[in-house]
């Protein structure tokens, strides 16, 4: 099976959050089972800085239609390693310096102003560059709105890509809340005809919706965990979009994301003073924690229990109630807190504040830094994760990883990956964090003051942090169910039809927190079939 990945990050090329890491293992593993995967991003000014990996020109240059001028696309290659074994990926970074020769990926406090002509010139070109090779693809998988056209593409436009008119696409939602809407008149860019901007395809409330696009025209839709899929079937979590996505029936997967085991294991891990497995957690978090307190000048002999944030300073994660909880507890002694972040000025601002106000009771590092990433990771006791709302989340996945107990709000993915360590899931050994209900800073100071609490109980604690450590989190068990998934796509009869999506879901690893809970059938009538008729 021939699949070609779409997106618009990939780890360690170019990121800003979970997707590049979702696209920088996702490739290696379905590879694994046997599929012949291809990748295509952007070449941005990171990416093709070769600070994180080699980059070649392909010599491949060609034009792209983008509106009703063409804008040349420059085609570099890269290597995603292959993990375990696995065959190394290809990568096609697809350029155009006055789109991608820039700072930043997307803009900074306010996005760039030409954000739909720069992915919708992408897209179109991945598509032109995928349709250039003899032998087709199966599946093209996009990835979020920057690539939502690309299934109304090869939908309502197959004729510009003949030998892709057997492929079919697949789109998978990490976050319902960035949705590429833009102004109507950004229709013009797409080249599709006026006709598919009405409120049941291209079109919401006035706006073209990249996003909307993408479910709309996607053969299958599916996100990153079973939790989120249902949240977004309704308000809030479907952000206005909720009427799409109930209106293709329940046809929506939820597959929760892996982790990289090759870059997020403790025992094999250049950022940490000493590498650790789950026999030598206690001396190995030891280590971890006095490197990180060494690193911003504190006393490294402090032992206190260590909670932490890492992750970016947006509503999203609840940034709020950190603030608030660390104030409140700091002045009491009992517990420090460090948060590495970057991302909303008002939050940097509150943090910076209450850092200077609590030295040694509360460190904060703004800035994106991979490395401290690990180190802080491996140096907390506990990860503090009050998400408003969290599609699956990988943060509270690496944490587990390194043994590090996730305190989290009862949301999306975070509700599949960790079980609340309740006396019963204690005495069971299925117990990994913490979980509590309610958006505010009392109820993470409850989920948090109970950790402290099984924090003193030593010998308690130990178990906690060993079983976390022994659980599979690694990205075989939703590779696989990429995989089924997109078996299913392909045997679909070519026009119209169901496909059957249910027991596709793929939940968790050997945490056991999520259930295989997946969508139902799903129409995969397309308006091919119709205007064939
Ligand atoms: P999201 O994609 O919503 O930001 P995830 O938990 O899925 O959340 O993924 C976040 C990823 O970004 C993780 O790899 C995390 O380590 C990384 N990350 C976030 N903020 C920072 C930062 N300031 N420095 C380093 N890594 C960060
Ligand atoms: C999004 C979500 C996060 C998820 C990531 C990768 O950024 O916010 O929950 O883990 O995508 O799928």
């Amino acid at each position: 099976m021939r699949v070609l990945e779409v997106a618009s990050e990939v780890a360690p090329l170019a990121k800003t959050g979970g997707l590049a890491d979702v696209l920088g293992a996702l490739p290696s593993a379905l590879s694994r089972l046997g599929c012949d995967v291809t990748v295509v991003l952007p070449a941005y000014r990171e990416a093709l800085d070769g600070r994180h990996g080699p980059i070649e020109p392909t010599g491949w240059e060609f034009d792209v239609a983008v509106g009703t001028g063409t804008r040349r696309a420059t085609i570099w290659q890269s290597r995603l390693a292959g993990r375990h074994g696995g065959a190394d990926v290809t990568v096609y970074l697809v350029g155009h310096p006055a789109y991608f020769d820039r700072p930043t990926l997307y803009g900074g406090a306010e996005a760039y102003g030409d954000n739909a002509e720069r992915f919708i010139f992408f897209s179109r070109a991945v598509l032109d560059l995928a349709s250039r090779f003899e032998q087709p693809y199966d599946v093209i998988h996009s990835h979020d709105w920057q690539t939502g056209i690309v299934p109304a593409y090869l939908k309502a436009l197959p004729a510009a890509w003949p030998r892709l008119a057997r492929a079919r696409s697949v789109h998978t939602i990490h976050n319902m809340a960035y949705q590429g809407v833009f102004w109507h008149w950004d229709m013009l860019l797409t080249g599709l005809d006026w006709r598919h901007f009405h409120w049941r395809q291209m079109e919401h409330f006035g706006k073209l919706n990249l996003l909307k696009t993408g479910i709309v025209f996607a053969d299958a839709v599916t996100t990153v965990s079973p939790t989120y899929a249902r949240e977004i079937r309704s308000a809030p979590g479907g952000c206005g979009l909720e009427g799409t996505l109930a209106s293709r029936g329940d046809a929506l997967v939820g597959i929760v994301n892996g982790i990289d085991t090759d870059l997020w294991n403790p025992a094999a891990d250049p950022h940490l003073p000493r590498p650790y497995g789950a026999a030598d957690a206690v001396e190995g978090k030891r280590a971890a924690k006095r490197a990180l307190a060494e690193r911003v000048g504190r006393d490294p002999d402090d032992d206190r229990p260590l909670a932490a944030f890492v992750g970016r300073l947006a509503e999203q994660k609840g940034i709020g109630m950190v603030a608030d909880v660390a104030a409140r507890l700091a002045a009491g002694g009992r517990v420090r807190f460090f948060v590495l972040g970057t991302g909303d000025r008002h939050a940097e601002e509150t943090l910076r504040r209450l850092a200077a106000a609590h030295p040694g009771a509360i460190d904060l590092v703004v800035g994106f830094d991979e490395g401290l990433a690990h180190l802080v990771q491996a140096a907390a006791d506990m990860l503090l994760m009050p998400s408003l709302y969290e599609p699956c989340g990988l943060t509270q996945l690496y944490a587990m990883a390194y043994g590090t107990i996730p305190v989290v709000r009862s949301t999306g993915g975070l509700v599949d990956t960790v079980v609340d360590a309740t006396p019963e899931a204690l005495a069971a050994g299925r117990a990994s964090g913490f979980l509590f209900e309610h958006a505010d800073a009392g109820a993470l100071a409850w989920g948090l003051e109970r950790a402290l609490e099984l924090h003193a109980d030593r010998p308690a604690w130990e178990r906690l942090v060993a079983g976390v450590m022994h659980q599979d989190w690694s990205w075989a068990r939703s590779a696989a169910a990429y995989r089924t998934l997109f078996e299913r796509v392909v045997e679909a009869p070519p026009h119209g039809g169901r496909i059957r999506l249910s027991a596709v879901g793929a939940g968790a690893g050997a945490g056991g927190g999520a259930s295989g809970e997946a969508g139902g059938d799903f129409d995969a009538r397309d308006d091919r079939a119709e205007r064939e008729a």
